[in-house]
């Protein structure tokens, strides 16, 4: 088993950059277990024999899954999202005036960053007046958190990570199963930038040019 559990931490490594350390192989080959599960393969050793032959579509998905942590949460960094408006949009505005700007959220995750972004600038524009053109771009290597980021639902406990209530009300339509969505015309209403969101790959510190805005 070891060699198995080897070969699969060296292809997640090799794919994202990331390490598996030994410590963490039991983890390694119990995500293994779930995979052969998902994919109706009998063992971790038959998804081995699969995986030497070929990975791809739904395999190679689950395994990059697998390795990545999706923890994210509304505001996350709150030095991060002040810095951005004090440096980038208070400073950009000052120079360049309403010159479009493009923000790039290059590990998205389920979408909170992407939003919290937009909404920054929303109301940044509502308090100074200004007219700030702003175009983010989601991208993660999951398909799984890309899908929840362009639905844009979030749960009461999601929603309670890090996100100001007047801003829940201002933005997001609460539905009859107490989940909330970024609501599009709340959206429109109060010209918050738009996001788009695609799935992406960074690599070891190197960013693809083509993954640029
Ligand atoms: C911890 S979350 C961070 C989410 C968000 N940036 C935040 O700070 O709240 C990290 C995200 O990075 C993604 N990720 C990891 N390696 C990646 C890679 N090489 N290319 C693209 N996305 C990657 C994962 O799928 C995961 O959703």
């Amino acid at each position: 088993m070891s060699e198995i559990l080897k070969y699969f931490a060296k292809y997640i490594e090799d794919e994202l950059g990331i390490h598996y350390s030994e410590h963490n192989y039991f983890q390694l080959q119990n995500r293994l277990e779930e995979i052969a599960r998902l994919l109706g393969v009998a063992s971790v050793e038959n998804l081995y024999k699969q995986a030497t032959v070929e990975i791809s579509g739904q395999f190679k998905q689950l395994l990059l899954d697998i390795a990545t942590n999706n923890e994210t949460s509304f505001f996350r960094d709150h030095k991060v999202f002040t810095s951005i408006e004090t440096n980038i949009l208070k400073q950009h505005t000052a120079t360049h005036g309403t010159r479009p700007i493009k923000i790039w959220s290059a590990a998205s995750s389920t979408g909170q960053e992407a939003l919290s972004l937009a909404i920054l600038v929303a109301e940044f524009n509502l308090k100074t007046g200004s007219h700030l053109d702003v175009h983010i771009l989601g991208t993660d290597i999951s398909e799984r958190v890309l899908t929840k980021a362009k639905h844009g639902i979030y749960t009461q406990l999601e929603v309670q990570r890090g996100l100001p209530v007047p801003y829940l009300v201002k933005y997001f339509k609460k539905d009859d199963r107490d989940n909330w969505t970024a609501s599009p015309d709340l959206i429109k209403k109060n010209r918050i930038p738009q996001i788009k969101f695609k799935i992406d790959v960074y690599l070891s510190g190197k960013i693809r040019s083509d993954s640029l805005p």
